[in-house]
């Protein structure tokens, strides 16, 4: 039993929003204690390159975890291959009101609605780490922004340079009108000045900061099908799939099912495999996935993987399972790998197809 699984009744006592603000001040102003249980390890055979960057696992911690980068240089510790922080809007917003996390024990899920409570682009641009595994930098659009390209276009420039890639997220249900950036008629001409910008600062900045579309898992076969031609036409360099999901359908049991907000956790893994498998199929393989969505388990790990994910994204499993899971991850991985007779996790990605 881990450290953390002794605590978390205690921690389970206190509503999760205080629990995850107490979190973060542990790791930011305790780090060495906050880590000194950390076994942290590389595995040869769990290493990649993709977009130029090079990652010692595939494991990342999600979005959403460390909104303003305050932790990162502290999640490295942890064994993480690559840190994704925000997401960042131009503007600092309160987001909705409290409370708006919601754990769902007996499914070992959550369900928020936060609605991008930040500091903002500046508060984040001073507490931007210097990290040894790749950075990537989740960008929103600020509530009460009509014209989404007004926050993401000055967020692209901002960040471009500092961020090891950045995440472009019109996923979030929790900023109102945001998914219909993805729909057929708005995603073509979002995702071409996107991709406008992006080349003015590769020219500009003589570096090229791959360019990551984070998507729901609430779309129809049809529209991931438009999704990944649009992405493919404005030549995105990847996508991160998914987002929380809207659902409810889920066989869900405890109380607080019916609160409203992105449900994300142990009951989203099927759901966004086969949004993952669908994008895989879509893309042809051309881009790399980035697979998020209830994964707890190595086995999970292996399974989105052979979906057609190059790295994945954990949040929800922490809060369960603590940050040991990263490492007990990493290690029954790269068994795994040897037991199937493989090198490297890159030769298993797609293999379901
Ligand atoms: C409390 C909470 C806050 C989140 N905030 C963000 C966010 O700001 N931006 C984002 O792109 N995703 C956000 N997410 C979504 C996660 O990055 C991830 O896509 C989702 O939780 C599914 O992964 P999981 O099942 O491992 O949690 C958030 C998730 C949770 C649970």
């Amino acid at each position: 039993m881990s450290i953390y699984q002794i605590f978390r009744p205690l921690i389970f006592k206190i509503d999760l929003e205080s629990a995850h603000n107490l979190a973060i001040n542990f790791l930011k102003f305790c780090p060495r204690t906050a880590t000194i249980f950390s076994a942290k390890r590389d595995y040869e055979n769990l290493r990649s390159k993709l977009w130029d960057l090079d990652f010692t696992s595939p494991i990342g911690m999600a979005a959403g975890f460390d909104k303003n980068a305050e932790v990162a240089t502290t999640l490295e510790k942890f064994g993480f291959g690559f840190v994704e922080c925000g997401t960042v809007t131009p503007k600092a917003q309160t987001g909705n009101d409290r409370p708006r996390i919601f754990r769902l024990e007996e499914d070992l899920a959550l369900i928020n609605r936060l609605g991008f409570n930040n500091l903002g682009a500046e508060v984040f641009e001073k507490n931007l780490p210097k990290i040894s595994v790749p950075l990537g930098i989740n960008i929103g659009k600020n509530k009460d922004t009509e014209e989404a390209l007004h926050d993401y276009l000055p967020l692209l420039e901002k960040f471009y340079q500092k961020a090891s890639y950045i995440t472009v997220n019109i996923s979030s249900p929790n900023t109102k009108n945001l998914r219909d950036l993805q729909n057929e008629n708005q995603l073509d001409l979002f995702l071409s000045e996107i991709a406008k910008k992006k080349n003015e600062l590769k020219n500009t900045q003589k570096k090229n900061t791959p360019i990551l579309l984070k998507v729901a898992p609430d779309l129809s076969v049809a529209e991931q099908e438009k999704i990944a031609e649009t992405v493919i036409k404005n030549k995105i360099d990847g996508m991160v799939i998914s987002n929380t999901t809207i659902d409810r359908d889920l066989n869900l049991k405890s109380k607080n099912a019916a609160e409203l907000g992105g449900l994300s956790g142990a009951p989203l893994l099927k759901k966004s495999n086969e949004v993952l498998k669908n994008f895989y199929k879509f893309t042809e393989g051309k881009i790399p996935l980035i697979g998020v969505g209830g994964i707890s388990s190595a086995q999970d790990v292996y399974e989105k993987i052979k979906c057609g994910a190059s790295l994945v994204q954990i949040y929800s499993a922490f809060i369960y399972q603590g940050f040991g899971l990263v490492e007990e991850i990493k290690k029954e991985l790269s068994k795994k790998i040897v037991a199937e007779g493989l090198k490297n996790i890159s030769e298993l990605v797609g293999a379901a197809h």
